[in-house]
């Protein structure tokens, strides 16, 4: 084992000073072999009685490689060597989840469920990465997941991507406080600086350039302070875990206000963006040729390194996610990447600049290849940038740009928009399309990564990818599933039921080879309701639903029933409920989708009655019913837990500040609803969780079959723009509701799972 007493006695005082720590962290890492003090941290963390039980030691050699091991006369215990500290902690995580059958999952850590005599390995294991890097985490999933969570959550996601191998994780928290630092250096004021930051779930698209201000309030400067805080403490755990952060860089994006201080300085608008009115878009853009912009990249990057130390060298940097360029030519383009990159040189001799490629696909029309030749090529050199190709699993674009002509580049699987929730996948290709794109002649491809928008659900296609990155032929997923359950439903002897079950979802609903409706499958039931347009929809939003719900979901669930009717003891596995919850919400969703259709159909119908659609439109009502009342009987899918969180930072107990605690719900429920001061992107970031089913969806639907009704009585012709105003009210007033206290609903769980499933499979299935 690498121990360094010198430090340990240091400990006390570098967990005060942060600062300090990764200043001799840095050097340590460089001089000497490997710091292992971050994953015996883990180890205690997740499995304190095992804590003496691993060994780490550091191998010569380059790359990440990892070889596991009994350790030499010591009974029940185990070393693990290395060439970096990601790769022992994946040499961890292959003992842990091989030979100790426990897995750490989004729903919690069950690594302290190891056996207490640990098993043997016997003849040594080992494992290369066939990819430098392991990327995570989309700018927006700091909108969509995290936006709200303490460290305590960051924890649990940290060890569960360190133990993956990542190695390259993106780190945006913290960054409005440097970046407002920044501007009040150049003489914007307070009130300047404020009217340009986003809401706190809205950030994301404030970094991107898309929006600027914040909708019922201004962003408090408690909630910069606080994140700035948070920020350190998730880049020290990262570092500790041997992964390097990608920080953030001086975008360019600045307050409007700058022009009135800089009078003569380049500033553009970078465009309107999702039907935002224009003092909430149109975000100034400072061009990168003007002096000032390398200026701010410079103090931006300082502080950011009197921050937390000189702990990365890779730096996000995007300019143009969903707002195209001011100008085309080929030469302006290359004109603003190359001063972009100097500017991040200068203040970085070994800056590395990464960006998402999803404007490449998105902004096809306008990214012609030479145009992205000359984006690319303004930068010199390939190992000066890392390009995310975002999409790879369903729209990739590195095979249509030269393989981004040469800079380095990341497989990237995108899945999910918004953390919407339905079941999708295609393990086939996640599978073999990293290991094809890897060996395509002249490919630069260097990593693969998870880029989700939202981490809900579907653990299986992310967990897929970053074990593929660990192996030279695409895994065969029928064997990878079939681990992947026995360690998901630790049971002994864990009932075949189970297995066949997921053989049923891996061959179906997790092959996909829909090209139209890949990444997550939103339901209808999460739209506004509307005579047309909401089912089959494919492409960006896909509601079509590429599989047979009674001959895939329906077994699979009454599968996964009977495994617990043989083994009552997996209804204590935590996975195995939330599976069990997750599919009958499934198959609910699906469901509703036919009782939608034959709504319709009884709609267009001219001899229906009022009653006879006030009956049919019933069923749709009952159903979001039963549906809420089932996410009710689990915590992961509770509404509640996501306002609870945002409050939680106006402080709890009599000590919270009501109007800032207001102010962070009503950015929390706009998200998922309106998404916007008036629905300008609606329903885009759609959940199924108790509350939100039962309080929001369900009132729209029940209000849209009266209208049905009421107009098949009254004689009037349907009015779509009556009709959608109606339901734009219902968010309008649920935005600003105060969740505790209506309808007596309470904050957390009720209700048993499994008396609930009987009852949905009784009335629906
Ligand atoms: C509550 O929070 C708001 C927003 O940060 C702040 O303006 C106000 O001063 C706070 N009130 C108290 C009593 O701290
Ligand atoms: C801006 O440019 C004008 C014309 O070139 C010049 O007269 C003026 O001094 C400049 N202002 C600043 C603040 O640099
Ligand atoms: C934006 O402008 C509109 C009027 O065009 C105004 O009603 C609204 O309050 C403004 N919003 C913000 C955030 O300043
Ligand atoms: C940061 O570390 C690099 C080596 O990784 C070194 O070249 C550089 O001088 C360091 N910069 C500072 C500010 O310490
Ligand atoms: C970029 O454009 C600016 C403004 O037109 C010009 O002054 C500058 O020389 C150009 N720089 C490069 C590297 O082409
Ligand atoms: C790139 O690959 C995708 C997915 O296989 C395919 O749909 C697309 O046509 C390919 N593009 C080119 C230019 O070959
Ligand atoms: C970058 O990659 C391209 C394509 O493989 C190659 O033509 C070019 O020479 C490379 N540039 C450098 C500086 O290595
Ligand atoms: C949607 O697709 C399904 C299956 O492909 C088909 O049966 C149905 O008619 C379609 N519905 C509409 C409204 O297009
Ligand atoms: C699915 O099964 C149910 C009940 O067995 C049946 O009512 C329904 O018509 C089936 N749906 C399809 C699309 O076959
Ligand atoms: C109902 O009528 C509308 C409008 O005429 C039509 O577009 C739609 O396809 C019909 N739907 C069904 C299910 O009959
Ligand atoms: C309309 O409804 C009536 C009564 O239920 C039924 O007999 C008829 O077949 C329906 N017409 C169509 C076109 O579905």
């Amino acid at each position: 084992m690498q121990t360094h007493p010198e430090l340990d006695a240091l400990s006390p005082i570098m967990n005060i000073l942060g600062v300090v720590f990764f200043a001799v962290f840095a050097c340590i890492q460089s001089i000497d072999a490997l710091d292992f003090r971050g994953l015996h941290s883990l180890v205690q963390r997740r499995l304190p009685q095992h804590a003496k039980d691993f060994t780490f030691e550091a191998l010569p050699e380059k790359g990440d490689k990892y070889i596991v091991g009994d350790t030499v006369g010591k009974r029940g215990a185990v070393t693990i060597s290395c060439t970096s500290i990601s790769a022992c902690s994946r040499g961890l995580y292959v003992y842990l989840t091989d030979f100790g059958g426990v897995d750490i999952w989004w729903t919690g850590s069950r690594l302290h469920e190891l056996p207490s005599n640990l098993p043997p390995v016997g003849k040594p294991v080992t494992g290369d990465a066939v990819v430098e890097i392991r990327y995570h985490f989309n700018t927006v999933t700091f909108g969509y997941t995290t936006a709200f969570w303490t460290f305590e959550k960051w924890s649990l996601l940290l060890d569960w991507l360190a133990l993956r191998g990542v190695n390259l994780p993106l780190a945006w928290i913290g960054y409005e406080h440097i970046l407002s630092e920044v501007f009040h250096d150049t003489g914007l004021s307070d009130t300047e600086i404020a009217s340009f930051l986003a809401g706190p779930n809205f950030l994301p698209w404030n970094r991107f350039g898309n929006i600027q201000g914040s909708w019922g309030g201004n962003l408090p400067t408690q909630w910069v302070e606080d994140q700035f805080v948070l920020g350190k403490q998730i880049i020290q755990r990262m570092v500790e875990l041997g992964m390097t952060p990608v920080l953030p860089s001086f975008t360019g994006f600045v307050p409007r206000a700058l022009a009135t201080h800089y009078p003569n300085a380049s500033i553009v608008t970078g465009g309107q963006w999702s039907g935002f009115e224009s003092n909430l878009t149109d975000v100034s853009f400072l061009e990168p040729f003007d002096p000032l912009f390398a200026e701010l990249q410079k103090s931006f990057i300082l502080k950011q390194q009197a921050a937390y130390g000189n702990v990365s060298h890779v730096y996000t940097l995007d300019q143009y996610n969903e707002n195209d360029p001011f100008s085309g030519d080929i030469s302006y383009l290359r004109n603003v990447s190359s001063n972009t990159f100097s500017s991040l040189r200068a203040a970085d001799p070994e800056a590395v600049w990464l960006m998402q490629g999803w404007l490449f696909f998105s902004s096809s029309t306008f990214w012609t290849n030479d145009r992205v030749e000359a984006y690319l090529g303004g930068v010199e050199g390939n190992d000066t940038m890392i390009v995310l190709d975002l999409y790879s699993e369903a729209q990739p674009q590195w095979n249509r740009t030269n393989s981004y002509f040469g800079k380095q580049w990341v497989w990237c699987e995108l899945h999910d928009y918004g953390g919407n929730m339905g079941m999708e996948g295609n393990l086939e290709e996640l599978t073999n399309g990293p290991i094809t794109a890897l060996q395509a002649p002249g490919s630069s491809m260097k990593g693969v990564g998870l880029t989700m928008e939202g981490q809900e659900g579907n653990e299986i296609v992310y967990d897929i990818l970053l074990d593929q990155a660990w192996s030279s032929t695409p895994l065969k997923v029928s064997d990878y599933v079939a681990q992947w359950v026995s360690r998901r439903y630790p049971v002994q002897p864990l009932p075949a039921a189970a297995q066949k079950s997921w053989q049923i979802l891996s061959t179906t609903v997790y092959n996909n080879k829909d090209p139209n409706s890949q990444a997550t499958i939103k339901s209808i039931l999460e739209l506004s309701p509307a005579l047309t347009g909401l089912v089959n929809r494919t492409g960006h939003h896909p509601t079509l639903i590429p599989y047979t719900t009674n001959t895939t979901i329906l077994p699979a669930l009454k599968l996964l029933l009977q495994a617990s009717d043989v083994s009552s003891t997996l209804r204590n596995v935590p996975e195995y409920r939330y599976d069990i919850v997750d599919i009958t919400r499934q198959l609910l969703a699906n469901s509703f989708v036919d009782l939608y259709r034959h709504l319709i159909t009884v709609y267009n119908n001219s001899t229906s009655s009022h009653e006879h659609i006030m009956s049919t439109g019933s069923n749709l009502v009952r159903l979001l019913g039963d549906l809420d009342r089932l996410l009710y009987t689990n915590e992961n899918f509770l509404l509640s837990t996501w306002i609870a969180d945002a409050r939680q930072w106006a402080g709890n107990g009599p000590r919270a500040n009501t109007s800032y605690a207001a102010y962070l719900e009503y950015n929390a429920r706009n998200q998922l609803t309106l998404w916007g001061p008036n629905g300008e992107i609606n329903d885009y970031a759609t959940k199924q969780w108790a509350g939100l089913v039962g309080e929001y969806y369900s009132q729209r639907w029940k209000l849209f079959v009266d209208y049905l009704a009421g107009i098949k009585q009254s004689g009037q012709p349907y009015d779509a723009t009556y009709i959608s105003r109606q339901l734009l009210a219902i968010g309008q007033t649920w935005q600003v509701q105060k969740w505790r206290g209506t309808k007596g609903q309470s904050w957390g769980t009720k209700g048993d799972t499994f008396d609930v499933v009987e009852e949905v499979l009784r009335a629906w299935a």
